[in-house]
């Protein structure tokens, strides 16, 4: 089993009151599996992909990462463990506009903790560069690209680690149907060799992907069938 998560709920503050963004959702992902999450918008999904990857603690029920717990991991360590083996796409704009494109997908193994002892991934960057189309943009800046463009970099990003699970916010939204089509099937891949992929899209195209697909509703998840 590589994530489990164990009955989470989220409340947050609204006006005098909380409410509930997740409702005890249940889901457990093994190596091979793509699991799909649609919902409309505010129905939970970026909160629920923010508690899997340990950056949004539950108010309730609790994450278990390759036979860890994140509750019993100190922030440093959660941290690491991330930088390591999770992949994460953000929905919003998430590259360093400092750094090249090629530095941003480089990025993971700047500030991995261990990287003094393994040699700097630049042909791995470089492929995945490649595979998302972006390769001839290596020497860009965030501020010169589209944003269809930056998302593909963050998506390289997401996999230059080769992470165990690989967790993507939305991450065609603002792609068209041939490059949604080419992140899919690069997402699939990565399942067959052996990672977990959870992903949330509004988009039908995408979700077709998902071996596992489920709908999140004001916070409830349920399985989706065709
Ligand atoms: N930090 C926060 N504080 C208070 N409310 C929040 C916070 N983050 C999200 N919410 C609320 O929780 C609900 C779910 O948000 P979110 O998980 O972003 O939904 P989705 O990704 O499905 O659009 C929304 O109503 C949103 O306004
Ligand atoms: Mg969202």
């Amino acid at each position: 089993m590589i994530l489990e998560l164990c009955n989470l709920s989220k409340a947050y503050p609204r006006g005098n009151a909380s409410f509930f963004a997740v409702q005890d959702v249940s889901l457990s992902l093994d190596a091979g599996d793509f699991v799909c999450i649609a919902g409309p918008s505010g129905s939970g999904k970026s909160t629920l992909l923010g508690i899997a990857a340990g950056l949004i603690a539950p108010t309730q029920g609790r994450v278990c990462f390759q036979g860890q717990d994140y509750d019993r991991l100190d922030d440093d360590a959660r941290s690491a463990l991330r930088n390591k083996s999770i992949g994460y796409v953000m929905q919003g704009p998430s590259l360093l506009p400092n750094f090249t494109v090629l530095q941003n997908v480089m990025l993971p193994y700047y500030v991995s903790q261990t990287r003094k002892a393994e040699p700097a991934p630049i042909a791995r960057a470089a492929l995945l560069l490649e595979q998302v189309g972006m390769l001839p943009l290596a020497s860009q800046y965030p501020a010169e690209l589209s944003g269809g463009e930056l998302r593909r970099v963050a998506i390289a990003r997401a996999l230059l680690q080769s992470p165990g699970l690989v967790i993507a916010d939305e991450p065609t939204g603002d792609l068209d149907e041939a490059r949604t089509e080419e992140i899919m099937q690069l997402f699939s891949q990565f399942a067959q060799e052996g990672a977990a992929l959870l992903v949330v899209t509004h988009d039908p195209v995408p979700f077709q992907y998902g071996n596992h697909r489920y709908v999140l509703r004001a916070g409830v998840m349920t399985e989706a069938y065709p």
